[in-house]
């Protein structure tokens, strides 16, 4: 198993709104999406991906999706549109859970069983590290994670750089679902 947490600053909580980039940059949200759960004709069933929206009318907001249960999805932005819409009415979708759930929080439970890796440039390179069972990767959005948020979830784990270069947040969960796929089947 492997686990995806963006903390999305702007995401709107609330379905008022008419395309994903205009509700607080849900855009880059579905991007992740897509790079977290899908692979070529298929769904990557050992991922679950969470998002926390901190836009308003009323943060925080948290949307998990598992990989294992999800099902009558596809990759393009209408679909997202539609299911993130139903999501924040909260209206069901196989796989799809939303709570209240604080970014503090679900890190903080994360950790009591699993280890946690703080995605960021200016940390140890990947190659340095040896990644543990049942990973969580934390990401910031086009902004970045708040320091506040950073130095939470770096109380649990251990900062990790990909690269030097800043990449989109969904270049890196692709990124780590390479490197993972690759140390899985060798
Ligand atoms: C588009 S980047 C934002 C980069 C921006 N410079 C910032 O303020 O963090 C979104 C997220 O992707 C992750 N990220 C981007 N490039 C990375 C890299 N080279 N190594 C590790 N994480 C990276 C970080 O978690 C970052 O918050």
């Amino acid at each position: 198993m492997r686990e995806f947490i963006l903390y999305s600053r702007l995401g709107r909580t609330e379905p008022d709104w008419t395309n994903l980039h205009d509700a607080g940059r849900l855009d880059i949200t579905h991007e992740c999406i897509v790079a977290a759960l899908f692979l070529s004709h298929g769904l990557r069933r050992n991922v679950t991906f969470h998002t926390i929206l901190h836009g308003p009318p009323k943060p925080p907001r948290h949307i998990q999706i598992d990989g294992q249960i999800l099902y009558d999805v596809r990759t393009d932005q209408q679909t997202w549109t539609n299911i993130l819409k139903k999501t924040l009415s909260d209206k069901p979708h196989p796989g799809i859970t939303t709570n209240k759930t604080s970014f503090e929080a679900l890190v903080k439970i994360k950790a009591q069983q699993q280890p946690i890796y703080v995605l960021e440039e200016g940390g140890t390179d990947i190659g340095e590290v040896t990644i543990g069972q049942n990973p969580v990767f934390v990401l910031g959005d086009h902004v970045g994670l708040p320091k506040k948020a950073e130095t939470f979830a770096l109380r649990y784990g251990t900062k990790i750089s990909l690269a030097k270069q800043p990449y989109l947040a969904a270049t890196c969960i692709t990124i780590l679902n390479y490197v993972l796929d690759r140390k899985e089947n060798p």
